[in-house]
């Protein structure tokens, strides 16, 4: 089957992964070359990935019967519809129920009008002296934050990034000014404690399937210190769960993602794709911090390398609402996966600094290496701002996966930075603890 992949970061490089060994035929739409998909796919194209009309045209060109789209940044310019309207098949939202992801006002509706269990207290403002008073009322104890698309960068969060009312206040301002990530409103919650995880599920429109959770790294430095980015590096257990974690949370939030897919689909807007559920476990539960309309990026690379059954057919599955026909399978293994990131990343990163990658000694080493944001010139790999790349282990135990991971990060060198401390022993048992302290 002729599949075209939408996107060229490090998740894209494991969705391309995944494509090949699932035996299609892969071509590439990306706006970056990278060097892990330029080898994999039969052929690519270089060019804005919101560019509907042109992905069609390519697709027509290459005769191509499945697309996946990778980031939402496509999905929210329409290209999944563009691609149906086109007679091609697509196992990702459209742009209407992308909107879970692209506008989080009509994520928290949707959640209160359907009395979808997990969300938490919020309102949306273009008014900032009446969000001054909820954000007093809440008592400063809040996140705000853009309702569109910001990269992951647009969220503050009260002792994360201020401290007091005024400093939340003068956020809210810039954003309803600016209009920061697309809209001239604010969105105020109320600030959760917990642990965050995140649970991917396949989706056909009505039934999901979720794989193993995942927790992210958000934050750049080492024990959850600095600015958030778009994600350091993160974690997976065999059993499907968290160390932190029981099953009933695990289906807890299974069951919010479910409730949401119906949701949409009463709403017609039916969701045929990954979904993404950023959760908070709190002493009450999972609460929803997001939802995103894709894989994650890290997750995807957590999941997708442990997965037994052919990706191809689960896309299918999904577009033509049979997913409760197949049996997917996940691989019993844990793993860990830790992004390399160029030097300054997050604050002042060096782009353009070339990178030595010894791609032969990380497979030697059992490693999996995803590119991302890096250019390759003669055979070289040259940072961007952007994540470079990521590695991944996969072992039984967390440890073991951990190990593997380190053993070949020592084949990628120079200005470089790198959280060592995901997955390891130590930052895992502070969140068992921190976990148990909350549940009391
Ligand atoms: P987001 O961009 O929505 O993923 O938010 C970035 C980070 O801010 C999340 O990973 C959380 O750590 C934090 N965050 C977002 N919303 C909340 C909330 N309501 N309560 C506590 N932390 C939050
Ligand atoms: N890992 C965060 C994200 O994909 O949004």
């Amino acid at each position: 089957m002729r599949v075209l992949v939408i996107g060229g970061g490090a998740r894209e490089h494991a969705i391309c992964k995944a494509v090949v060994e699932s035996g299609g035929e892969l071509y590439s739409f990306m706006k970056n070359a990278n060097p892990g998909i330029k080898r994999l796919a039969r052929d690519y194209m270089l060019h804005d990935e919101r560019d509907a009309e042109k992905v069609l045209e390519y697709a027509l060109n290459k005769k191509i019967e499945l697309a996946i789209i990778g980031p939402e940044a496509p999905e929210e310019a329409g290209v999944t519809n563009t691609l149906q309207e086109g007679g091609v098949m697509v196992a990702s939202p459209t742009k209407e129920a992308a909107e879970i992801e692209t506008n989080k006002e009509f994520m928290r509706k949707l959640m209160e009008k359907y009395i979808i269990k997990g969300s938490v207290k919020c309102r949306v403002f273009t008014d900032v002296n009446e969000a001054k008073e909820f954000i007093e009322m809440l008592g400063g104890d809040v996140a705000v934050k853009p309702l569109g698309l910001t990269g992951g960068k647009g969220v503050k969060v009260a002792g994360d990034h201020f401290n007091r009312v005024e400093e939340a206040v003068e956020y809210a301002k810039e954003i309803i000014e600016k209009g920061i990530g697309g809209y001239k409103k604010v969105l105020i919650e109320e600030k959760v404690v917990g642990e965050e995880f995140t649970l991917q599920a396949f989706c056909d429109g009505s039934t999901i399937y979720p794989m193993p959770a995942v927790q992210d790294h958000k934050r750049l430095l080492p024990d959850d210190k600095g600015p958030n980015t778009g994600g350091m590096g993160s974690y997976s257990h065999k059993s499907g769960l968290l160390p932190f974690m029981t099953a009933d949370d695990y289906e807890e939030a299974a069951t919010i993602l479910q409730k949401i897919i119906e949701a949409l689909k009463k709403e017609g807007r039916k969701y045929k794709g990954v979904i993404y559920g950023q959760f908070m476990l709190t002493a009450d539960g999972p609460k929803v911090i997001e939802i995103n309309a894709r894989f994650g990026d890290p997750e995807a690379m957590n999941v997708l390398p442990i997965l037994e059954t052919n990706f191809i057919d689960i896309c299918l599955a999904m577009v033509e609402e049979k997913l409760s026909r197949i049996k997917i399978r996940f691989a019993n293994k844990s793993t860990v996966c830790k992004y390399v990131v160029p030097k300054g990343y997050g604050i002042k990163p060096e782009a353009g600094k070339e990178i030595k990658v010894d791609e032969k000694a990380i497979k030697e080493n059992g490693g999996l290496l995803f590119y991302a944001s890096v250019n390759e010139e003669n055979g070289k790999i040259y940072t961007t701002t952007s994540r470079s790349l990521a590695v991944v282990g996969i072992a039984d135990e967390i440890d073991e996966a951990e190990q593997i991971c380190e053993r070949c990060l020592r084949y990628v060198e120079w200005d470089i930075f790198i959280r060592h401390d995901v997955g390891k022993r130590e930052l895992i048992e502070k969140r068992i603890k921190h976990m148990e302290m909350i549940r009391g």
